[in-house]
Parts: C-alpha cells; sequence; structure tokens
C-alpha cells in the first residue's frame, strides 16, 4: 500500500524579525536562509520518515532539480514530479522572535496542474491506496472529483485555507486535518467542541482530527473522541510543524497502528521539529524521535 501526495514544492525565503513587519515599516532582517518547504513536500518527507512509502506528485520550475534530489534523498519516490517552463512556487517566511511565523506563498508551478495529468497521477493509485492533499496546488477539487469510486482512501489538510474549499466535493474526503482557522471557516463555529461537533454533521463519514497548537488536539470519529496535550519544548521556528504531524499521523494510520499511538507519534515528532530552523529541513527521522527525548 502507497500514498500519493498531490501536492505543492517551494522554495522557503526565511527572514529571522524581531517581530513581523508592520504595514508601512521597512524591518530589517536579522538572519536569512534558504529552505526546501512547500506543504505538500514537507508532508511527503515526513510521510518518508516515519517509514511510509510515498510518491510525491508534483510540479518545479527546470532550475529546481535540487528539490527534487532534496526529496528523493529523504526516501520519497519523486517520478511523478515534472519540470516545467514555470518558475518554481515559493514562501516568503518571517519567523519571529518567538518562533511563531507569517507566511506569503507565490504558487508558481504548483499551480499548473491540467485535467490530463490528474488523471495520470491518479490511474497509479490503486485500490485502498492512500491520496493525500494540502490546499496549495490548483484542481484540488478537479482531483477530489475525480479520485472517486476508486477506492483510494483520501486524507485532506485544507492549507492554506480559502472560501472555495467550501464548494470542493468535501464528502470524498475519509480524513480532515484542520487546525482552528480552517476549521472556523469550514463550519462557522469557534470553540473546538462546536467545530468537531458541526464537522461531524457535516460529514459523518468522514474522521476529523483537529490539531490546537500549543493546546493540543481532538481527534474525532463516530462516538470516538480522545484529546491530546501537546508537548512543551523550547520554540525555535514553528515552520513546517503541522506537516510534520500530518505524515507522522497519516504514517501510522496506513499501518493500521493503534490511533493513540498514530498521535502521540505525530505530537512528538512535531514538538521536536519547532525546535530546529527551517521546514523540509527540520523534519525529524523515526529513528531521532527515539534517540532525542522531546520532553
Ligand atoms: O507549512 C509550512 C510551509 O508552508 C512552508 O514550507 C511554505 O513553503 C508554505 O507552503
Amino acid at each position: 500500500m502507497k500514498v500519493i501526495n498531490f501536492g505543492s514544492i517551494n522554495i522557503d525565503h526565511v527572514y529571522s524579525v524581531e517581530h513581523f513587519v508592520r504595514p508601512g515599516e521597512t524591518l530589517r532582517s536579522e538572519g536569512y536562509q534558504v529552505f526546501s518547504g512547500g506543504k505538500g513536500a514537507n508532508q511527503s518527507i515526513a510521510l518518508a520518515y516515519a517509514g511510509a512509502k510515498v510518491f510525491h506528485a508534483g510540479k518545479i520550475g527546470h532550475d529546481s532539480e535540487w528539490l527534487r534530489e532534496g526529496l528523493r534523498r529523504c526516501g520519497v519516490d519523486t517520478s511523478m514530479i515534472d519540470s516545467v517552463d514555470i518558475p518554481t512556487g515559493h514562501a516568503i517566511i518571517q519567523v519571529n522572535a518567538q518562533g511563531e511565523n507569517a507566511i506569503i506563498i507565490h504558487a508558481g508551478a504548483n499551480e499548473s496542474f491540467g485535467e490530463e495529468e490528474i488523471k495520470r497521477v491518479l490511474d497509479v493509485c490503486e485500490s485502498g491506496d492512500y491520496l493525500l492533499l494540502q490546499n496549495e496546488i490548483n484542481g484540488v477539487d478537479r482531483i477530489l472529483n475525480q479520485a472517486k469510486n476508486r477506492g483510494i482512501h483520501i486524507v485532506f489538510n485544507p492549507a492554506p485555507m480559502s472560501e472555495a474549499v467550501k464548494t470542493y466535493p468535501l464528502d470524498e474526503v475519509e480524513v480532515f486535518i484542520i487546525n482552528e482557522v480552517e476549521g472556523e471557516m469550514l463550519t462557522a463555529e469557534h470553540e473546538p467542541k462546536m467545530i468537531i461537533k458541526r464537522m461531524q454533521e457535516l460529514y459523518p463519514q468522514s474522521q476529523v482530527l483537529l490539531t490546537l497548537g500549543k493546546d493540543g488536539l481532538v481527534y474525532a470519529y463516530g462516538k470516538k473522541h480522545i484529546t491530546k496535550a501537546a508537548l512543551e519544548v523550547q520554540t525555535v521556528d514553528t515552520t513546517g510543524a503541522g506537516d510534520t504531524f500530518i505524515g507522522y499521523f497519516l504514517a501510522g494510520l496506513m499501518k493500521e497502528e493503534d490511533i493513540e499511538m498514530c498521535l502521540d507519534m505525530a505530537i512528538k515528532a512535531s514538538a521536536l521539529c519547532v525546535t530546529r530552523k527551517g521546514a523540509a529541513d527540520s523534519i525529524p527521522t523515526r529513528e531521532e524521535l527515539f534517540r532525542v527525548n522531546v520532553i
């Protein structure tokens, strides 16, 4: 069984700042680094590190082979990454003194998927495989529609969230992994409890995983409700923590591990991720998780 992650690949330009730049302000950054990133690519790396057989379907510009090579070295199958005549997607990321981030993305090649390519990728999926999607490429609604009736498990992380997501055929989604902002936009509720309740009313067949940052998470599926606290760590940079969580959680799910175990592993992996700089580069390997004491 494999997972195909149909997702973004970005070059992250990361600026260390005292505070996020304000309207009209010119701010000197205290550090600048270029990392590989993209919600899709980060999640593929986390999946591979967690032991899943993962194929990344994505697009990069001709000058960004280093990104493909980086994914390959982490254990991701990159045969479905095309290089095209469009610049690679990129992100401009401010990381403040508290390790929080503010991100602007430019989609570039991530928004150049056509009907034929979507079909080509989905034709590689076999019944029982997993399809992971974020909202950082074009055509997510078409992918969901075309993935219907193929016996594929669909996992959706609607990030970055947009109003359009509400028009997607979300009944096809087997597992939603959302944060509070995404949950609020999907349900028009504000309290985590109410977000979960509404999500279960809207999508009664789906598992819902609501991540709450420092406040932990809630997992709900039918009558099963699990809450977990976050681990307290020294935060350096939160970029990629959500992606790390998703990759590790999904890898556990694919191995049919007990859900509590999947969540604990994902929490540990994302906690270790925030203690390091960068997105893809901060994702811990499984071996590191056992070696490093996160708590
Ligand atoms: O989730 C973190 C990612 O969001 C970054 O790597 C950046 O590229 C944006 O996609």
